[in-house]
């Protein structure tokens, strides 16, 4: 029976997808890329092109604007989650690929909410990925949590009050999305006197991978929209 399969990629790396989703991919009738910006490659698709024959398979994408009004983006998702059912009610299996895994603050959250509202009838599978998370911890060898520690996983753009309040709460606090607030959570591990606590890293599992530990060189930096600190307490 047609599903659709939410596909986790991994952070970069092709090596790193399980190898259900290299076998879903290859078998996939269709594959569904999110991009975001208009003329630029979707990361997902690069990441997994080596596995995909355009010959024999669709490969469509689908924007999602980087964009905080809510009724752009709500827009977005349910023309994203009716192509998709569309696809599966013709037949046709259909990998939906996200970076990372598809649980953790991903496009597909949104449009599973869709599916299971609108298009409740379609066999919907989602298969687990490694997260930018783990790919980080185990490149910078710093453990998330041992033991009765507490980890906190948190976007900066939550802000820098909820930031401060993992801080306080947690051994090792993961931010994601830090490009946005970059200056202002640099000079907040200042005051909090936290920055030998910080590692800095970008486009993990990528060739273009960046791990920066030292935190003079993190404030010269300029991060990538792929980038994450995680910040653990000695
Ligand atoms: C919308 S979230 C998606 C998270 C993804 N689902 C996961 O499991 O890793 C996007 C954020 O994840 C982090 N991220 C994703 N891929 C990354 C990578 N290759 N290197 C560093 N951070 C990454 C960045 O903080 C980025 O702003």
């Amino acid at each position: 029976v047609a599903t659709l399969y939410a596909v986790g990629v991994g952070p970069g790396d092709p090596e790193l997808l399980t190898r259900r989703a290299e076998r879903l991919l290859r078998s996939a009738d269709v594959v569904m890329a999110p991009f975001s910006r208009k003329g630029e490659d979707s990361v997902a698709l690069e990441i997994v092109r080596e596995f995909l024959e355009p010959e024999r398979q669709e490969i469509v994408s689908q924007h999602f604007p980087m964009t905080s009004d809510p009724e752009l983006l709500l827009t977005a998702w349910q023309e994203a989650a009716s192509r998709l059912a569309g696809l599966v009610a013709a037949g046709k299996n259909v990998a939906f690929i996200t970076i990372g895994d598809p649980m953790l603050y991903s496009t597909f959250i949104y449009l599973l909410h869709i599916i299971r509202q609108s298009f409740p009838l379609v066999p919907l599978e989602i298969v687990p990925g490694i997260s930018s998370i783990n790919t980080a911890s185990a490149v910078a060898g710093i453990p998330l949590a041992e033991a009765d520690q507490r980890i906190s996983i948190i976007p900066a753009t939550a802000g820098i009050t909820k930031i401060i309040e993992a801080l306080t709460h947690h051994e090792t606090v993961v931010l994601l999305k830090v490009k946005p607030l970059y200056a202002p959570i640099l000079e907040l591990l200042r005051q909090l006197k936290r920055t030998e606590d910080a590692v800095f890293v970008e486009r993990v599992g990528s060739n273009q991978q960046k791990v920066i530990t030292d935190f003079e060189s993190m404030t010269h930096h300029q991060p990538d929209y792929l980038s994450l600190m995680i910040i653990r307490s000695k």
